[in-house]
C-alpha cells in the first residue's frame, strides 16, 4: 500500500484518538492516561518502546530501519490550565483542564504516524531507524529537557543514537495543508525575572526623612524602555516587558521596598546578554540615583528554538517533493518559546509549523485559547510529512 491510502485507512480511528484526548486533558507530568493510550497504541502497533521517561508519562518508541542516519520525530502531550470553552462535543471532561495548544493533535499525529511507518516497515524496511518522542510538560515543565537527559537521543533507551530530530506545531494562522519553518532561530528564549527595589520606608508626610522606592520604580520603569532601542543590536530585536509591579499599603506610609516582575524574549544569544546586562544596569544605577538598593534574580526558561540550516534544508527538499513548493512557505521568527529547543541543543534539529485554518475561513481562535480546537484535517497532513521525513 503506498502512503497516502495507509494513512486514509487510519483517519477515522485517530480523529476518535484526537478527541479522546482533547476531552481527557492532562497538565505536565500528570499526562498518565495519555502516557498509557500511547503505549497501548505503540504496542497494538508493534512498535517496540519504553514508558515512565522524564519523570514518569515520557514514552519512547523505535521502529527499525536500515543504514540510513537514524532520525527522531517529537510530540509533545500535555495541556494547560484553561476552561474550555470551544463548545465541541469532546470538549474537556477535566475541569479546568484544556488542550488549547493542540498537543492532543500533535500526539494523534505520531501515533498515526508510528502505525503508518511499523506497517511499512512489515512490508519492506525502512530505510533509517526512527525514534518516536512523546514528551510531557512542553508548557513550561522542560518535559523536552528531561527526555534529552534520560538519554531519548543518545541511544542509551532505546535504537541507536539519532542525527537529527523533526517536531511539528499547529498553526492557526496558517492554511489548512500549509507547512511553514525558517532555518535559524524561529522561536525565541523566554526568561523571566524578579527585582527588588529598597529603600527606607516611613511617613509620607516626611519624604525627606525616606528614601522612597515607589519613585525610583517608576524611573527604572521608564529607563527599562531604552534598554532595547539602545543596548540591543536592532537586527536581533527582543522583548523586555516589565508585567508586574507590586509596593506599598495605604496613603501615608512609604514602603520600604518595590518588587518588579517580567519577562525577556530574544533569538540570538548576543541580544539576550545586551538586554540582561542593560536591565540590570538600569535597575541598578536607576535605584542607586535615587538612593535605594536592588536586586535581581532571573529565571532561565527555555534557550531559542533553533533550526539547523541543514536539517531544514532537508525538511524543506523532503515536504516540497510530497506536498508541492506552492504548499511550502518561509516564516518569520515568533517571540513565543519552545522546549523542543533541548533537542537542538544537542542534535542537528527542525521545527516546523501545521496550518490548520480551514478553507474560505478568514480565522480561527488562536493557541492557548479557550475556544481552540485542532483542526482533525491536519492529521493526515502532519502524518504525510513525518512519513515523508522517515522514509526520505
Ligand atoms: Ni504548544
Amino acid at each position: 500500500m503506498t502512503t497516502a491510502p495507509m494513512i486514509e485507512s487510519h483517519l477515522a480511528q485517530l480523529v476518535a484518538i484526537r478527541h479522546d484526548l482533547h476531552a481527557h486533558p492532562e497538565l505536565g507530568y500528570e499526562e498518565h492516561r495519555t502516557s498509557e493510550l500511547v503505549q497501548r497504541e505503540l504496542e497494538a502497533a508493534g512498535v517496540e518502546f519504553r514508558g515512565g521517561l522524564a519523570g514518569g508519562t515520557g514514552v519512547l518508541g523505535h521502529i527499525p530501519g536500515g543504514d540510513g542516519d537514524p532520525i527522531a520525530l517529537r510530540a509533545d502531550m500535555d495541556a494547560l490550565p484553561i476552561v474550555e470553552q470551544s463548545g465541541v462535543d469532546w470538549t474537556s471532561q477535566h475541569q479546568g483542564r484544556m488542550h488549547a495548544c493542540g498537543h492532543d493533535g500533535h500526539t494523534t499525529i505520531l501515533i498515526g504516524t508510528a502505525r503508518v511507518l511499523a506497517a511499512m516497515s512489515r512490508e519492506r524496511a525502512l530505510p533509517r531507524p526512527v525514534t518516536l518522542v512523546f514528551q510531557p510538560a512542553e508548557e513550561g515543565g522542560a518535559g523536552g529537557k528531561r527526555m534529552v537527559d534520560d538519554g531519548c537521543l543518545d541511544g542509551s533507551v532505546l535504537g541507536p543514537p539519532v542525527t537529527a530530530i523533526f517536531g511539528l506545531h499547529g498553526w492557526p494562522v496558517l492554511p489548512l495543508g500549509v507547512l511553514a519553518s525558517r532555518p535559524g532561530p524561529i522561536l525565541a528564549s523566554a526568561d523571566g525575572f524578579e527585582a527588588r527595589i529598597t529603600g527606607r520606608g516611613g511617613h509620607a508626610a516626611m519624604p525627606h526623612r525616606c528614601v522612597d522606592p515607589i519613585a525610583a520604580a517608576a524611573a527604572v520603569i521608564q529607563s527599562a524602555q531604552h534598554v532595547m532601542s539602545r543596548r540591543v543590536d536592532p537586527v536581533q530585536g527582543g522583548v523586555l516587558s516589565i508585567t508586574r509591579v507590586e509596593g506599598g499599603t495605604t496613603h501615608n506610609i512609604i514602603p520600604e521596598a518595590v518588587e518588579l516582575q517580567g519577562t525577556t524574549r530574544f533569538l540570538e544569544p548576543e541580544a539576550g546578554e545586551a538586554l540582561h546586562a542593560g536591565f540590570e544596569e538600569i535597575l541598578r544605577g536607576v535605584a542607586a540615583a535615587h538612593g535605594c538598593a536592588a536586586e535581581i534574580d532571573w529565571h532561565e526558561g527555555y534557550p531559542v528554538t533553533f533550526n539547523d540550516p541543514e536539517a531544514h534544508a532537508h525538511w524543506d527538499a523532503v515536504v516540497a517533493g510530497t506536498f508541492g513548493r506552492d504548499q511550502i512557505q518561509s516564516m518569520a521568527p515568533i517571540m513565543g518559546g519552545e522546549d523542543f529547543s533541548f533537542y537542538g541543543q544537542v542534535i542537528p534539529a527542525c521545527f516546523f509549523a501545521l496550518g490548520l485554518l480551514p478553507a474560505g475561513q478568514a480565522e480561527m481562535p488562536g493557541l492557548h485559547h479557550p475556544s481552540f480546537d485542532f483542526n482533525d484535517d491536519a492529521i493526515e497532513v502532519g502524518i504525510r510529512a513525518f512519513v515523508a521525513l522517515a522514509k526520505a
